[in-house]
């Protein structure tokens, strides 16, 4: 390419990067570490919770499920150099309520899973400013469906011991009453733009 061509192209990437209004889009090797997270997230807690209801039942899971979640997010966020979590319009753990890009995003979800999109690939995302430190952070979501093995804790039967269990820990429970394909929430993560 020859200095102008290539002055022109590198014009209108950093045209497209910034966006008209300011926005940044992430690389997709930063987007695809934050995709990478959330797959490891979900599968080593699906792990978790299939183990410990073979193990002790859906009840006793309950308790693995309050321990394993926070431990399982700390180790893949280290590992990924991310930090990821969970959280939903309705709760069970008020730790994990959404902020309000959150809850938009999850409104968001809900509507296009409403309007017949494909839940298992919905996500979305953005790129903030950290105020303090000036550093340019991706926000991404994965939106989490409800499968089947979910029910047993957030569906609308649920069984008294496991009700029992839940009431112990989880006085505000909110996270009940879903069905299979209903949002149950998403994964969230934050990450600083490495590109
Ligand atoms: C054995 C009971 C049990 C089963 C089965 C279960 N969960 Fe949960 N779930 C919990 C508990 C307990 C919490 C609260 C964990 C905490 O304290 O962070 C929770 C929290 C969550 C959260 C975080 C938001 C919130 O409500 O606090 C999401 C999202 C979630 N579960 C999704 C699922 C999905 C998806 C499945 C099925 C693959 C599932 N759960 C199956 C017990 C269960």
């Amino acid at each position: 390419m020859d200095l102008p061509v290539r002055l022109a192209s590198s014009l209108l990437c950093a045209a497209l990067l910034a966006g008209c209004d300011g926005s940044v889009e992430p690389s997709e090797a930063d987007l695809a570490n934050a995709r990478a997270a959330t797959q490891e997230f979900g599968a080593e807690l699906k792990g978790h919770l299939v183990a410990a209801i073979k193990a002790s039942g859906p009840q006793g899971a309950v308790g693995v499920c309050k321990i394993a979640a926070p431990a399982v997010a700390e180790d893949v966020s280290d590992r990924q150099g991310v930090s990821i979590a969970r959280t939903s319009l309705k709760v069970r753990n008020p730790g994990n309520a959404p902020d309000e890009w959150e809850r938009k995003v999850l409104e968001d979800f809900v509507a296009r899973n409403d309007s017949g999109e494909d839940a298992t690939r919905m996500e979305s995302w953005t790129v903030t400013k950290d105020k303090a430190t000036g550093v340019q952070v991706l926000r991404y979501m994965k939106a989490i469906p409800t499968q089947k093995v979910c029910t047993l804790c957030h569906g609308k039967a649920i069984s008294e011991p496991v009700r029992e269990a839940l009431a112990a820990d989880y006085p505000d429970d909110r996270a009940t009453g879903f069905e299979v394909g209903d949002i149950r929430g998403a994964f969230t993560v934050k990450m600083a733009l490495t590109q």
